[in-house]
């Protein structure tokens, strides 16, 4: 290895970086390892990509439709836990909207399989790293279909495809000149796979103090490392990463995260170091096999490689279909053909394969891995010649106690617990209803009970069975009149007016949809949920069951106790289309109880639009005899463990 350092093997101690910085110890700095001119086509896709940010909204899809959207690829150190369930299914939620709202959409999640933290943790849990990452990448999978996660794509970076892309594209980030050979020495956390800044180091109870030594996540010391290893000359970027931070929409939301992150960019952007010579559990550096891809080098790469895997299928694991691998030579060419065709996102062929739509829409990531997406990542990309993402969504942490709830801090809450005691719809919908995102949200069991019995078992569940019961008891089983008679019932009961529940729900849908663009789930959620509040109230005070006893103008009282409950059939029908993205089963049932096809809510089959346009529910249609949609929770999970720790 000496004999390749050539001129840049002055070793610079640096106890300062979590980027690596030798450019900032070392005024002589040595020249990097290799140095090219940059290709034509980086400047110029970093040029279009920063432009069309400007040009459109930020989770809007490109021009033809296309909407990439992703969440992290999990470490596979242990089983998933809350946390990063929540990055998931809040990804979820945007993808089954994008696609309700006509876009093609492309999911992708995964699994960071590589790197010192899985083959430590492997070899506490006595397996291979192959072993260990096979057994919880399938827990992923699993865990993925117990909460209607969607995806489309499920990258592994331990699979050939995205071997093959990641040595592709270190080799152009290499011939770019962006990669030199040098030493450094640092604080390393292994949980966080970085290098720490003296500055950021706490003491083990998470305060600042003068030569602490813990990391600030996770709470545990972070080693001195010295090591010989390949940079990435991120400084080079500096200014086109600032770029994409002062645009507008920034390539960061929410505004208060651009912002950290843009102070951090301004005291400069540092190299950081791209392999490790003592981890062997990774993607051998091309150049230099003694050296493996720096884990995040490698991961990140996992959002373009999931493009070129097979579709997750019905099985959720990416192994859906067989198709062959990607070899090295079709990487290369895929990588130059997405770096010629710019930023129109997609068309074209190479390697023997369509060409995927790039950039990313959307990557939905957590605040503790800002900087590795909205720095890092688009410097590598530019580095290499391919348009940069368009949006990074930063939202906030799960906490129990205040603290982060994670794998390496072992205070987690266990999704699989949540989801037998109270199914995939509740646990989606506390989350997304119940925390802004973008902030921190603290789990609360009585709280969980309490918001999801609200909205799903009474706003939604008792509405649907009470006036279908009333209808059935009272007419049949199919509806006495089409949803446009009925409110026209009601108007010219109300001098002409439309009625509340449809101009509110006309409000709902616009609300909602603009909320669901801008990833505010919560209030995407609250605009649905007034029109089935609302029609709650109507219900109660219209008091349909009295009407239909009626003696006097029994056959004018029967239309008004008809007129009302269609209406808000047809209104809760709309807030169904509305809450799909976020209670995808609760939502089929409900369309389902309605007598409705419930595959139109998957998207792609009725544009938006006309599906929450009124109308939907015919005179004559038939549905179903009622049963109940959401039973009321009760609470299970953590009352049940208080009390066994209570009896021990
Ligand atoms: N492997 C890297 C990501 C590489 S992406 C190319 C990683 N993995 S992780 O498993 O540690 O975390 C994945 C995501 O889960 C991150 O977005 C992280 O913020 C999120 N969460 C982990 N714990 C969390 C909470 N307690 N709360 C909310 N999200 C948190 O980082």
């Amino acid at each position: 290895m000496a004999s390749s350092l050539g001129r840049g093997s002055a070793v610079c101690s640096v106890t300062s970086a979590h980027f690596h910085m030798r450019r900032a110890c070392s005024p002589s700095s040595p020249r990097p390892f290799l140095v090219r001119n940059p290709p034509r086509s980086s400047l110029r896709s970093f040029a279009s990509s920063s432009a069309s940010l400007s040009a459109s909204t930020s989770t809007s899809s490109d021009s033809t439709g296309n909407f990439v959207i992703t969440t992290p690829l999990y470490y596979v150190n242990a089983a998933p836990h809350m946390g990063s369930s929540y990055t998931t299914l809040a990804a979820d939620a945007m993808a089954r909207y994008k696609r309700l709202a006509g876009a093609h959409v492309e999911f992708v999640t995964g699994c960071d399989e590589h790197g010192e933290k899985i083959a430590q943790a492997a070899a506490k849990a006595g397996r291979t790293p192959q072993e260990h990452v096979d057994a919880i990448a399938g827990e992923y999978a699993a865990l993925w279909r117990r909460l209607d996660i969607s995806n489309d794509r499920f990258v592994r970076t331990t699979s050939a495809t995205h071997r093959a892309f990641v040595t592709a594209f270190l080799e152009r980030v290499w011939d770019r000149g962006d990669v030199y050979q040098d030493a450094y020495e640092g604080h390393y956390c292994v949980d966080c796979e970085e290098y720490k800044d003296e500055k950021e180091l706490v003491n083990a109870a998470g305060e600042p103090e003068e030569g602490a030594d813990c990391c600030a996540i996770h709470r545990r010391p972070c080693p001195i490392r010295k090591e010989e290893n390949y940079f990435f000359k991120c400084s080079s970027y500096q200014s086109q990463v600032e770029a994409l931070l002062s645009a507008e929409p920034s390539l960061v939301s929410p505004a208060f995260r651009r912002n950290e992150i843009a102070t951090t960019v301004a005291e400069g952007v540092r190299d950081f170091s791209i392999s490790r010579a003592a981890s062997p559990w990774g993607i051998p550096v091309p150049r230099d096999e003694s050296q493996t891809v720096y884990v995040w080098f490698d991961a990140l790469l996992g959002y373009l490689s999931a493009l070129y895997l097979p579709h997750a299928g019905a099985d959720g694991d990416g192994n859906g279909d067989a198709t062959r691998d990607v070899t090295l030579e079709e990487a290369r060419e895929i990588l130059e053909a997405m770096s010629t065709r710019g930023v129109e996102g997609s068309g074209g062929e190479a390697g023997g394969r369509e060409l995927a739509p790039w950039p990313v829409n959307v990557h939905v990531i957590g605040k503790d891995i800002l900087r590795f997406h909205s720095v890092y990542w688009p410097a590598m990309l530019t580095s290499a010649g391919l348009p940069t993402p368009s949006r990074v969504f930063s939202h906030g942490f799960l906490t129990k106690d205040g603290l982060k709830m994670g794998k390496s801090m072992g205070n987690t809450l266990d999704p699989i617990e949540l989801l037998d005691a109270y199914g995939a719809d509740a646990v989606r919908f506390y989350f997304l209803k119940s925390i802004s995102f973008g902030n921190d949200g603290d789990f609360n069991e009585e709280r969980f009970i309490n918001v999801v019995n609200d909205s799903l078992a009474n706003d939604v569940g008792n509405l649907v069975n009470r006036c279908l019961n009333l209808l059935r008891k009272n007419g049949g089983l199919s509806f006495p009149l089409s949803a446009s008679e009925a409110a026209d019932n009601l108007a010219k009961a109300n001098g002409g007016e439309p009625h509340a529940l449809v101009t509110t729900a006309e409000q709902s849908v616009r609300v909602s949809a603009a909320a669901y663009e801008e990833m505010d789930f919560s209030r995407a959620l609250d605009a649905a949920l007034a029109i089935t509040q609302l029609g709650n109230r109507f219900i109660q005070e219209l008091e349909p069951w009295a009407l239909y006893k009626a003696d006097e103008d029994a056959e004018e009282a029967t239309l008004r106790a008809h007129s009302g409950i269609v209406v808000a059939m047809e209104a809760l029908r709309i807030a169904m289309v509305l809450l799909a993205p976020a209670v995808p089963g609760l939502a089929s049932r409900v369309y389902a109880q309605l007598g409705l096809d419930a595959s139109v809510l998957r998207g792609g089959v009725v544009p938006l639009d006309e599906l929450t346009a009124w109308g939907g529910l015919q005179e004559g249609a038939s549905f179903p005899k009622p049963k109940p949609v959401f039973a009321r929770l009760e609470e299970m999970v953590l009352s049940a463990k208080e009390s066994a720790n209570a009896a021990a």
